[in-house]
């Protein structure tokens, strides 16, 4: 049986993000996505809220499973016993980040989790969760980006908000 974890932030899940999703869960038996609990960081939905966005949007993927995550990756992967850790690659932009994490990774986990990297989509390779946050800012259109669900849930969290 092949496992393998999605992590990140997905503050708020994109249509870059479901594109990954959807790829990796016909790579692999199983896939975790889970979301990176993070207090440093000042998300716009909080971990539960952003597990709900993922579940809905994933509900139809029967080999998916939405989860969240403290603290250090490779410990996370060791204790569901997962080996492969997916990130998706946009752009060379992307590269010199991704490639440190999974590097770090391989050193901490002493070569016991491995990353696979999907290059998303064309259609979505400019697509950001902050570029979504800043457009719906200043009210713009971000249907291309996220499912309509997600985006009425982002603007409602910037509506009565003073963003000058
Ligand atoms: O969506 P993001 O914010 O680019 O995801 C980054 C993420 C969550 C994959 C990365 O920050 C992470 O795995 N953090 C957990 C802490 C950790 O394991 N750090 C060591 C590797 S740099």
């Amino acid at each position: 049986m092949t496992a393998a974890i999605y992590p990140g932030s997905f503050d708020p899940m994109t249509f870059g993000h479901l594109d990954v999703i959807k790829r990796a869960s016909k790579m692999f038996d199983r896939l975790t996505v889970s979301v990176l609990d993070n207090k440093a960081k000042n998300a716009l939905f909080s971990v539960e809220e952003r597990v709900s966005i993922l579940k809905e949007a994933t509900k139809d993927m029967p080999n998916v499973t939405i989860d969240s995550f403290c603290g250090l990756l490779v410990d996370y992967a060791a204790q569901k016993g997962i080996h492969s850790s997916v990130r998706g690659l946009r752009a060379i932009t992307d590269f010199e980040y991704e490639l440190q994490i999974a590097q770090t990774n391989r050193l901490l986990s002493k070569g016991m989790l491995d990353t696979v990297f999907l290059t998303t989509s064309l259609e979505y390779s400019y697509l950001s969760s902050s570029g979504v946050k800043e457009i719906a800012a200043f009210g713009g259109d971000i249907s291309p980006c996220v499912p309509d669900f997600v985006a009425e849930l982002v603007y409602n969290k910037y509506k009565g908000r003073n963003i000058t």
